[in-house]
């Protein structure tokens, strides 16, 4: 957990093929509709699994581990119901996100390996992995839905997001995009669905859709995410069929991950599974002005909690490493100083060291029992207003999480919306080299580009409680600094800094 988090701090720190065949197609390829191109490695844990000499790109996939990857049955059979490809026919390309300029790490593949139930004619169970030759450099494999994620974060009306090289155009001429896509969707009723496509949805089909928007030819294989709360990685589904593409009346349908847990695990006993502890803002009820932000990520949790040092002073610790259990987690407290402030140039931050030490146990998706340098309270959720956590984001809402700029690694940013509220913490130095954080709590309005902004001036507050003292009470107050962040997608945004200078903010996904 060390690397991890020093790394995020100190970091300067062609003709496509076509081979699917769900018997009420109407077209023969498809790609993302409606989608926007792909932050860099914003999703590294999607794959483009091509054919041919030269190769090309035929379908996506995930990685469950750094030698198998998750894809759809129907990428590898005819259209007559054939299987015609073997695994010596495939390459799989990693680690890139343009599919078509010869980057990324290549593979051949030893293992093609179809679902035993695979329906051609229904698409039903369209499931396969395949096991690549040498491993891929990875820094997470993905983390497979469950039913709980699944009622959780990908039921009918919430927010989930697909990913994929397919075609871009949903009539006319085909046009494949060589930069990876992703699309946000919103997930059908099975019953709806089950109407569209005249009762063939089954209950290992998820569907989703949105007005203008959809996966097409070209994406099949590839992943559907949960979006928001899930910290983006966990896979619901696999781009399976549809008619048409982006067409009002047909949902794209994609195979239900959660029905294969256990299949996947067969082949690949350390594909991972999602939980359904939530990302997002945590505090004590009874500590005024601490907070603790929390990402969990592919089995990681990545933390850091506004808190005092002895003097009073605001300041942050931070702690990150894999889970120990599915609901629990042991680290150490770090704290880095030196960094960047606000409007200074950049400046490397150093670990000063280990403050203490932290443990979590989860005892449901929005509560916990932390121990603090041994001081136990009770962590919940954080209801930025009234009923938030409940009410979750509002549709186009930045995701929630860390944010950073590479460029600038040691400052970072942790965001997260209720509704159309988000709350926002800035983690970065004082001009003498301290942590010191920042925050404050603004509605989201939609802005030209076609995200949202928030603006507001900075809150500092000071006077808190110290890691291992009784409750004070802090005062907080405005810096008089104002910030704007403007979202262009829901995970790319451009800080407007106090000074004029505008920072370009993307998630932090290295962990
Ligand atoms: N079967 C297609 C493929 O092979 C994916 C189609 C997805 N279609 C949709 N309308 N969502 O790439």
């Amino acid at each position: 957990m060390v690397q991890v988090l020093s790394r995020w701090l100190a970091i300067g720190l062609a003709a496509v093929i076509f081979l699917g065949g769900h018997a009420a197609q109407a077209v023969d390829s498809a790609k993302i509709i409606g989608g926007v191109t792909v932050s860099e490695r914003r999703w590294p844990v999607q794959v483009s699994i091509q054919y041919g000499s030269p190769s090309s790109h035929f379908c996506g996939g995930t990685l469950l581990s750094a030698d198998w990857v998750m894809t759809a049955s129907h990428c590898f059979y005819n259209s007559r119901g054939q299987l015609v490809l073997r695994a010596s026919d495939l390459t799989v390309v990693a680690g890139t996100d343009n599919n078509s300029d010869g980057s990324g790490q290549r593979r051949s593949v030893t293992r093609l390996i179809t679902h035993p139930s695979y329906n051609p004619t229904l698409d039903d169970n369209d499931i396969a992995l395949l096991q690549l030759s040498q491993s891929v450099t990875i820094n997470n494999p993905v983390m497979l839905a469950t039913p709980a994620t699944d009622a959780a974060w990908a039921g009918t009306g919430q927010v989930v997001t697909a990913t994929g090289w397919g075609n871009t155009n949903a009539t006319g001429t085909a046009n494949y995009p060589s930069r990876l896509q992703q699309v946000d969707l919103t997930v059908t009723s099975q019953s709806s669905c089950n109407m569209a496509y005249g009762g063939d949805i089954t209950a290992n089909m998820i569907c989703a859709a949105s007005p203008g928007k959809d996966t097409c030819q070209g994406d099949s294989g590839g992943p559907l995410f949960a979006s928001n709360h899930a910290g983006g990685v966990i896979q619901v589904g696999i781009t399976s069929f549809g008619i048409g593409c982006a067409e009002a009346d047909y949902p794209g349908v994609y195979t239900r991950v959660s029905r294969y847990n256990d299949w996947v695990r067969s082949y690949v006993p350390a594909a991972l599974l999602s939980t359904t502890l939530q990302s997002g803002w945590w505090y004590v009820a009874d500590q005024p002005a601490r907070g603790y932000s929390i990402e969990f990520r592919s089995g990681r949790l990545y933390f850091a909690g506004y808190l005092y040092d002895t003097d009073g002073s605001a300041v942050w610790y931070t702690s990150s490493g894999s889970m120990n259990s599915a609901t629990t987690y042991a680290g150490t407290l770090q704290k880095f100083a030196g960094g960047q402030t606000l409007t200074g140039p950049y400046a490397a931050p150093v670990m000063v060291g280990t403050v203490g030490s932290i443990a979590i146990t989860f005892t449901s998706d929005t509560t916990a029992v932390m121990s603090l340098n041994g001081q136990v309270a009770n962590l919940v959720r954080y209801d930025i207003a009234a009923g938030g956590v409940a009410a979750g984001p509002a549709s186009g809402m930045p995701e929630t999480g860390w944010y950073w700029n590479a460029a600038e690694g040691g400052r970072g940013y942790f965001i997260e919306a209720q509704r159309d509220q988000i709350f926002f913490g800035g983690f970065m130095y004082r001009a003498d080299g301290q942590p010191v954080w920042y925050y404050f709590s603004a509605q989201a309005v939609a802005n030209a580009a076609g995200g949202v902004t928030i603006q507001s001036p900075l809150n500092l507050c000071a006077g808190g409680q110290p890691v291992s003292d009784a409750a004070h009470v802090p005062t907080c107050a405005s810096t008089g600094q104002s910030v704007a962040l403007v979202f262009t997608n829901p995970f790319t945004a451009t800080l407007m800094l106090p000074d004029g200078r505008a920072i370009s903010l993307a998630r932090f996904t290295l962990y």
